[in-house]
């Protein structure tokens, strides 16, 4: 199988990562920050671990303004509610993937005013509009640092000096660009990250960043291993946030993976993907019958090509490239309704190749082979 769907998870993941996770279950896993006894502190060490590689990792200054979650989806949550009350406005853009624009739509119902900014056809933003957009009333902007559509970059430095200098909150959406990207935490003010993504890890594991100083409000309450006696939630960071057990085994296989990925580094990473991404975004822009859709220029998006072909609908496609050709990709709507309006795909959706460290030319070239094949069946 040639794995082309890394923009929903990368595979495989490092082989020292699963290693560090069966170590984990398998010789002392106790619950972190529950109990005193050697299994219980050897846990909460091995987390400590991962939280601080991850801080070393995005130049994070304090390791514990970054409370762990299950996945990105929760980490935007945590920072859209934590910071947006009634009366408050936000904006954001028509790039994002619902796990924004969905929590941004409940919160209207509660009194607050948001913005959708429109981006171009190609998916990329004109920070003018969001300039435009900003009112008295606006506390947050919103903005992914790549669409996991079309793998446009979006403009996340310009973003944060127009927060800073307006007095704005400044939360940057890292789905697709931690891990491929060059990402410093420094000019943002909340940051959310997945673990499962670039940095490698294993699914169910991701993290917010909070800058110190800013203040979330608590979307969930429960134990935290500390002030027991207490019944009010605990505002201290991170423990008053990562409610419930911690996930252990795979925090700590986060911190491996994210270890790995740094030792590879990610100009590396991004110079590799750069490479697969230009042969096959040419060979499918360059071939009839099909429609490349984002900017053809590869330094202007991550690694993601997302592409239909005349005749097919784009479903059709996907599985017919997993069951004659061996390549998994994801078609449909990628959980961005609107960013699909802004490409045009509204009505058809679109095929999506994501590429990882593990792809390489040849699965370029036999990807663009079988869309070809594809392609010039008659129909
Ligand atoms: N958000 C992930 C994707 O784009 C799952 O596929």
């Amino acid at each position: 199988m040639i794995y082309l769907d890394n923009g929903a998870t990368t595979f495989p993941k490092p082989k020292g990562m699963i290693e560090a996770m069966e170590r984990c279950m398998s010789e002392y896993c106790g619950n972190p920050g529950r109990s005193g006894h050697d299994l219980s502190r050897k846990t909460g060490e091995e987390v400590y671990r991962a939280r601080n590689t991850l801080a070393r990792f995005f130049k994070i200054e304090r390791p514990d303004r970054i409370v762990f979650t299950s996945s990105t989806t929760e980490a935007l949550n945590l920072a859209i509610k934590g910071v947006l009350g009634a009366g408050d406005h936000v904006v954001t853009t028509a790039m994002e993937h619902n796990s924004v624009l969905r929590p941004v739509r409940a919160l209207a119902d509660k009194g607050v005013e948001y913005t959708i900014v429109p981006c171009r056809g190609d998916g990329s933003l004109d920070i003018a509009l969001v300039e435009e957009a900003i009112r008295e009333n606006t506390r947050l902007v919103i903005c992914t640092q790549a669409s996991n559509v079309t793998g446009t970059i979006l403009p996340i430095e310009a973003l944060s000096r127009l927060c800073r200098q307006r007095g704005i909150l400044f939360l940057v959406d890292g789905a697709q660009g931690a891990g491929h990207l060059p990402m410093e935490a420094s000019g943002m003010d909340l940051l959310a990250v997945p673990g499962h993504k670039g940095l490698m890890g294993p699914l169910g594991t991701g993290f917010l960043y909070v800058r110190d100083g800013v203040d979330i409000k608590h979307v969930m309450e429960g134990g935290t291993g500390t002030a027991s006696r207490e019944i009010l939630q605990p505002k201290e960071l991170p423990e008053g946030y990562e409610v419930g057990t911690l996930n252990a085994p795979g925090i700590i296989g986060l911190g491996y993976s994210a270890a790995f990925v740094e030792k590879i580094g990610v100009r590396e990473i991004r110079r590799h993907q750069q490479q697969l991404t230009g042969i096959l975004d040419s060979g499918l822009r360059d071939m009839k019958n099909v429609t490349v859709y984002g900017p053809s220029d590869c330094r202007k998006k991550v690694g993601i090509v997302a592409f239909n072909i005349k005749g097919y609908n784009c479903e059709e496609v996907a599985s017919l490239l997993n069951d004659e050709f061996g390549i998994a990709v994801r078609s449909g709507y990628h959980c961005a309704g609107l960013a699909h309006k802004t490409i045009g795909t509204w009505d058809t959706g679109a095929v999506r190749m994501s590429m990882g460290i593990y792809n390489n030319v040849r699965h370029m070239k036999t990807a663009v082979d079988a869309v070809y094949r594809i392609a010039q069946r008659a129909r």
